[in-house]
């Protein structure tokens, strides 16, 4: 009988009670074990749940009690959770968690202590929900250099551009369903503005390649300033627009790393992932590029990859068996104002020909784009590639010949 502890009854930890409960039967084929909640750890009260005798508001019945062998993290944020994680794996418990925050800031430690004291540091949930992809990461995929990483990380973004997109729900009550579908952090900025796919595109970059990176070095853009004309425009050039985190060696073992909205080809498998689906695309130098697709937020999937490491630590107990990565205290990020990228642009005017002219004669092969009931003193256009760099200048020659930029995305290659 493997014991294990639940840190945090909300979404995610009540979905991993519910499946220790639901698929008892499969959990112990899978593990050899039989598997039982012991504890669940929450300053809430919940009573007329059949396991509320299973509560406590103090952790120290969870770290001191020696029949727990396996500690499930989902309270979120950095504090307590660092502290109480730390904690469990210096006393011989394997924790598994959903927490990208936690190991976006602190994994390369919590995977050493977990190798340290013979535990496993498992975070399979913190990206992509229920999507396997921490795994066939660094074990399928472990015979490749990983040439590239790109991903629909935030499932309520992806959630609310499609809502608004296909269904002309506003922002603000597609941003409300997420919430209530559970899909939304606690604070939904984080979403918004992007710092969730941050976090979870520095975990997968981190595996990858081998180097911690913290979020705070990474660019991030979030959706919160795009409109519908920058969606229509897209789908005129046959796109959509997507939250995209991307990562890619560079020269000199850094990286580029960023998140920000794109606009996405068609034909690119990711412009067709809608709703609360992520996907992450894994160009590896042997496999070439390999898709990984399914519900990225949400109750069960989340709580599904969370007791799938629950699984993976009962049978591995007693063996560190993690991936780690290690934080050499420099930043492997490159400048990602050095990127090549192609743009869409929109932009205001008071003359469109003459705008046309300038943009045309500014850049070269520039194509318009157009859609049914556009602004008439607008007007939309996609460059040819360039260095980030000079996007800026660009913006400084439109405004200063009257043209005022509105909108810039980058374009998915
Ligand atoms: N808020 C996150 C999302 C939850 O929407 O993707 C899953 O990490």
């Amino acid at each position: 009988m493997a014991k294990i502890a639940v840190m945090g009854h909300g979404v995610v930890g009540s979905g991993v009670v519910e499946i220790t409960l639901v698929n008892g039967e499969q959990l112990k084929k899978r593990s050899g074990e039989t598997i039982e909640v012991k504890r669940i750890l929450d300053l809430r009260d919940f009573p007329g749940l059949s396991y509320s005798n299973l509560f406590t508001k103090d952790f120290q019945d969870i770290v001191n009690d020696e029949e727990i062998s396996v500690v499930c993290e989902m309270m979120g944020g950095v504090s307590p959770a660092y502290e109480f994680t730390k904690a469990c794996l210096e006393k011989g418990k394997s924790v598994v968690t959903s927490n990208k925050e936690l190991v976006a800031q602190k994994g390369a430690e919590l995977l050493q202590i977990a190798k340290q004291n013979n535990v496993n540091y498992f975070f399979e949930a913190s990206v992509g929900g229920g999507i396997p992809i921490i795994r066939p990461l660094h074990q399928c995929l472990a015979a490749n250099k990983i040439e590239e990483i790109t991903g629909i990380l935030n499932g309520t973004t992806n959630f609310i551009l499609s809502k608004m997109l296909d269904d002309n729900m506003p922002f603000e009550e597609a941003l409300a369903l997420a919430q209530q579908k559970g899909y939304a952090e606690k604070d939904p900025t984080a979403d918004i503005e992007g710092d969730d796919a941050c976090r979870k595109i520095c975990i997968l970059a981190a595996l990858a390649y081998g180097n911690h990176i913290y979020p705070k070095d990474v660019h991030k853009e979030g959706i919160s300033k795009l409109t519908l004309a920058d969606v229509r425009y897209a789908r005129s050039w046959d796109g959509e627009i997507k939250l995209i985190g991307r990562a890619a060696p560079v020269e000199n073992g850094k990286v580029t790393i960023m998140v920000g909205p794109m606009l996405v080809p068609q034909d690119n498998m990711l412009s067709s992932v809608d709703g609360v689906f992520n996907a992450v695309t894994v160009k590896g130098n042997m496999v070439d590029k390999v898709t990984f697709v399914g519900r990225g937020a949400g109750k069960s999937p989340t709580a599904s990859a969370v007791v799938a490491d629950v699984v993976d630590a009962v049978k591995s107990h007693g063996t560190s068996i993690s991936q780690t990565w290690i934080d050499n205290g420099e930043s492997m990020v490159a400048d990602y104002l050095d990127d090549v990228v192609a743009y869409y642009m929109r932009v205001k005017t008071a003359d469109v020909s003459a705008a046309k002219a300038y943009v045309e004669q500014r850049l070269p092969e520039v194509e318009f784009l157009d859609y049914d009931g556009s602004a008439e003193d607008e007007i939309a256009f996609v460059t040819q590639p360039m260095v980030a760099r000079e996007s800026h200048t660009l913006e400084q020659d439109l405004e200063q010949n009257g043209i005022q930029p509105v909108s810039k995305l980058r374009i998915l290659q």
